[in-house]
């Protein structure tokens, strides 16, 4: 989908909007925050295109039309070969009119392209003589760039040393990944500074940044070989006729970084539909990224297609960069909310100015807790970044600090809890009533009814008000001990959905331990960690026995987790006894306790559950799409206690440590990602039969 271009409507529009423009790029390749987002830049752009176009004699000299990086780089140091910046496509027929366009150029049709990711950082070219990394020079203004050697040693992925003494040229991207922009942003807002709006600024700023009194890493990927006027010529030679592919597997044998090692690898297509399908497999996997990708780009592979189409002065005709949408914008912050959860938790939110991103409207954003504000300095009426991309929840990256007015107003943190008016725990980074999880009982208990815990059919949101406010209930065990009478008192109660609450309730008593810890709603402890922990210890008894220590024996506990899990347990301890003492199961049925905490010190350091041997033993399996046939009625949650059940690890997420994929019907990115990590996939059926044994 193109976004339209900005309409410039007079001459002294067009003046402004390239004043605008300059002032964008200089902040977008300077490291600075630009006050557009990419969108609003592009537009900006092609609006001014459309002016000159109609206007040719009146184009100003600093217009950013038909110059790489909008002309705002600057620099000294020439390359040796232009630096180019590409053409975008935005669509499936515009990308099928580029081929057309190749293939005039060329007088033949391609048969090899590279597609691979377009990486949303900044170029860099490094230079290495005898294999070592002598400089490194920023693309600049495509002809001559700037000298950022000082960087050399905080980048991941370009080695000081190649693992061949050879004289070459790599090119390619330097970029934050998600967990480097963190750590950078924690960084310098601890010395004081304003954080980074997001990975891209944050690697522009890092990158030219020659004075700080800390270091913060950044990762390298390689897109280009070339040979310097140093390489040896037969070197140099085979170079210019090798295809791109090959030019970047031999980057990949020398040691750099390349897309290669990524969930995203570049790929050759041989025609123009194969290219699509991956475009699309690669926009499938981009929320996933641990890094921002703002396109795909397509090569023509072979050297002499290359050669054949040229380039022109901004971009390579060979090259084209098939865009994204842009999965970040900037909008206002108009308020902030404090809602309470189900275990207490006092969470702000963003209210935002609505603004589209990848076609949704968003009007809020989460902003994590109140220590995470202060960090960032949000205030209220702040122009700030908004990144969304796929499903995951929109986030509110940092202010742009340059666009405030002096009109923005602090964030008012609450003094009381916002929704019964108890003191706060301020204690932790995230803030909770004293009232613990009673303060919002209707949240806390219709989860613990929920279908993945209790299971307590009849027993919504609607009703648990009714039982709250009639004082029937004041806690979990409480519902155990509803009687007939008391209910049929109740508004809108009559005698069948009673006596079928009650049943439900009845039923609910045998749930698995698993459910019932997950029903309590410990902190930190969602569905599958509660089976986890159930399965390790087999019983509430054992549960409870556990100090930090042992806690942390359960797969995904570590030293953070463990003390929190115990206290909780631990303030939880009235309810569960009163739980227990209704005949609430307590027990992981198929779990075997761990030996007891001697037997462990003599040696027997088990960190496995013990129940090992079913058919999924020691396989760690994703479920995905739509069930079907005997899995047809089971939900996420069932299909993952199955997989427990049978000995395997269930996981949300692809990765390669994966062994099966459960593909059911409309299953999408994470299939791809199976099938480009080459994981084994399964349809349900299969499945099916290899859990059959557990299949009741
Ligand atoms: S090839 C001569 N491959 O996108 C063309 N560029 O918007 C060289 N980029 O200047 C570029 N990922 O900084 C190429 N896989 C990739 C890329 C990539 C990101 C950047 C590069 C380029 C810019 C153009």
């Amino acid at each position: 989908m193109t976004t339209p271009a900005a309409v410039i409507v007079d001459g002294a529009a067009y003046a402004q909007a390239v004043e605008d423009a300059v002032r964008a790029a200089a902040a977008y390749y300077g490291g600075g925050t630009s006050p557009l987002d990419d969108d609003a830049y592009d537009r900006l752009v092609r609006g001014i295109a459309d002016w000159e176009a109609e206007h040719p004699g009146r184009i100003l000299p600093d217009s950013p039309t038909g110059k790489v990086a909008g002309g705002a780089a600057v620099g000294d140091v020439p390359h040796t070969v232009p630096m180019l910046s590409l053409d975008n496509v935005f669509s499936a027929e515009e990308f099928t009119a580029w081929t057309a366009s190749l293939a005039r150029r060329t007088g033949r049709d391609a048969t090899r392209f590279s597609v691979g990711p377009k990486l949303d950082g900044l170029a860099i070219a490094a230079r290495y003589s005898g294999g070592r990394l002598r400089q490194l020079i920023t693309r600049g203004d495509g002809t001559a760039g700037e000298d950022v050697s000082h960087a050399i040693g905080t980048i991941e992925g370009l080695p000081e040393k190649l693992d061949e003494p050879v004289t070459v040229e790599v090119r390619g991207e330097v970029l934050m990944t998600s967990a480097q922009f963190e750590h950078a942003n924690e960084v310098r807002t601890g010395h004081g500074g304003q954080p980074f709006a997001n990975p891209r600024n944050a690697a522009a700023g890092t990158l030219r940044a020659r004075e700080r009194v800390y270091t913060v890493p950044m990762t390298f990927f390689g897109y280009g070989l070339l040979p310097l006027p140093g390489t040896d010529s037969a070197l140099a030679e085979r170079m210019n006729g090798m295809a791109h592919s090959d030019l970047m597997a031999l980057a990949a044998e020398l040691g750099v970084h390349t897309s290669a090692r990524t969930a995203v690898p570049d790929t050759v297509a041989e025609t123009p539909d194969e290219v699509l399908v991956r475009v699309k497999e690669i926009a499938a996997l981009r929320a996933e990224l641990p890094f921002g990708i703002d396109g795909i780009v397509v090569k023509a592979d072979l050297a002499a297609d290359r050669e054949a189409a040229g380039s022109g002065s901004r971009a390579p005709r060979w090259a084209i960069a098939y865009k994204l949408p842009a999965v970040e914008k900037i909008t206002r912050l108009l308020d902030v909310e404090w809602n309470v959860g189900r275990t207490g938790i006092i969470a702000p939110r963003g209210v935002l100015e609505p603004v589209v991103i990848d076609g949704s409207t968003i009007t809020y954003a989460t902003l994590h807790n109140p220590a995470d504000i202060t960090r960032r300095d949000l205030r209220l009426g702040d122009h700030v970044m908004v990144h969304r991309a796929g499903d995951v929840i929109p986030r509110i990256e940092a202010p742009v600090a340059h666009l405030r007015t002096g009109e923005e107003r602090p964030v008012d943190f609450p003094a009381q809890c916002p929704r019964c008016g108890s003191d706060i725990d301020t204690g932790e980074e995230r803030w909770r009533c004293a009232q613990g999880r009673n303060c919002h009982l209707v949240a806390s208990l219709a989860y613990a009814a929920g279908r993945d815990q209790l299971d307590i059919e009849g027993l919504g949101a609607t009703r648990v008000v009714q039982l709250v406010e009639a004082g029937l209930v004041a806690d979990l065990a409480d519902l155990f001990t509803l009687r007939r009478d008391q209910l049929l008192a109740l508004e809108r109660m009559g005698e069948t959905s009673t006596d079928n609450l009650l049943a439900a309730i009845a039923e609910a008593k045998r749930q698995p331990l698993s459910r019932v810890l997950c029903a309590l709603g410990v902190r930190g402890t969602g569905r599958s960690m509660s089976r986890r922990i159930a399965r390790y210890f087999a019983t509430m008894d054992h549960v409870r026995a556990a100090d930090a220590d042992a806690m942390q024996q359960v797969d995904g506990i570590g030293a953070e987790k463990a003390p929190s899990i115990v206290a909780e347990l631990a303030e939880l301890a009235p309810l569960i006894d009163r739980l227990a003492a209704v005949g609430v199961n307590m027990t992981e049925p198929g779990a075997t306790p761990p030996p007891p905490a001697d037997a462990a010190s003599d040696g027997d350091d088990r960190t496995t559950v013990p129940a090992a041997g079913g058919p999924l033993d020691g396989m760690t399996v994703v479920v995905t799409g739509a069930m079907t046939g005997s899995l047809e009625k089971l939900s996420r949650n069932e299909m993952n206690e199955l997989v427990e059940r049978a000995d395997g690890r269930s996981s949300s997420s692809v990765s390669r440590k994966t062994t099966l994929v459960v593909a059911g019907e409309g299953a999408g990115s994470k299939r791809a990602k199976a099938e480009q990590l080459g994981v084994r996939l399964a349809t349900p059926d299969e499945f099916a039969a290899m859990v059959a044994g557990l299949l009741g």
